[in-house]
């Protein structure tokens, strides 16, 4: 199966002016991390990196095809996954987690879920929030030694499984009602 990026094309438009907007509302809150700002900035674009080279190099049975990869797809790989275990480690060590900064703790998804919905499942239980993103950093860090290895069957089977680390927690704290 391809992996599409769903979600992060879109999301990505918003990080620059995100950041921006981090650190003018909450220049004093330096001890929080701002989940949806790391979303669509780090992670995100981290994630399409590393799923642009696992789809590249994609082989028949799934896996990654080491006749398909080069060193700049190799490079690549490590790079991106060094990305996204940086940035679940902040938030696996954050002392205060909010779903989102001020400018955007209004926003709502029509019908579905709003930033509010996410502050109180995050209260709810933030040491199990930083325990998934602990999860995806030790994911992401395996990805990164085996990309500058070269392991082939590592890397595949670590780029398979990304995204059930990204949903163990979307599902807990995005969209725990569906
Ligand atoms: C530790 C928890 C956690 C992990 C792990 C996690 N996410 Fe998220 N993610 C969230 C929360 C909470 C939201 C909801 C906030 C929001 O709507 O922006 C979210 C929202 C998103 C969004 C939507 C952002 C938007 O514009 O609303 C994207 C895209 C996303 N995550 C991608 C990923 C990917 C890709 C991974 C895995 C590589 C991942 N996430 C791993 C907690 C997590």
């Amino acid at each position: 199966m391809r992996k599409i990026a769903m979600l992060v094309g879109p999301a990505l438009l918003l990080a620059a002016w995100g950041a921006a907007g981090a650190s003018v509302a909450w220049a004093s809150d330096d001890e929080a991390v701002y989940v949806r700002q790391i979303m669509q900035g780090g992670i995100g674009t981290a994630t399409t990196d590393l799923w642009a080279v696992g789809n590249k190099a994609m082989g028949d049975e799934g896996g990654i095809d080491p006749a398909l990869m080069d060193d700049a797809s190799w490079a690549k790989l490590e790079k991106s996954a060094e990305l996204l275990e940086s940035e679940a480690r902040g938030m696996a060590q954050a002392e205060i987690i909010r779903a989102a900064v001020a400018e955007e703790a209004d926003y709502e998804e029509p019908g579905t879920y709003s930033m509010a919905d996410v502050q109180s499942y995050i209260d709810a239980d933030p040491q199990a929030f930083r325990d998934l993103a602990g999860a995806l950093g030790d994911h992401a860090a395996a990805l990164a030694e085996a990309a500058r290895n070269k392991d082939t069957a590592t890397a595949g089977t670590l780029v398979d499984g990304l995204d059930s680390a990204c949903e163990a927690c979307h599902a807990k704290y995005w969209y725990p009602n569906g």
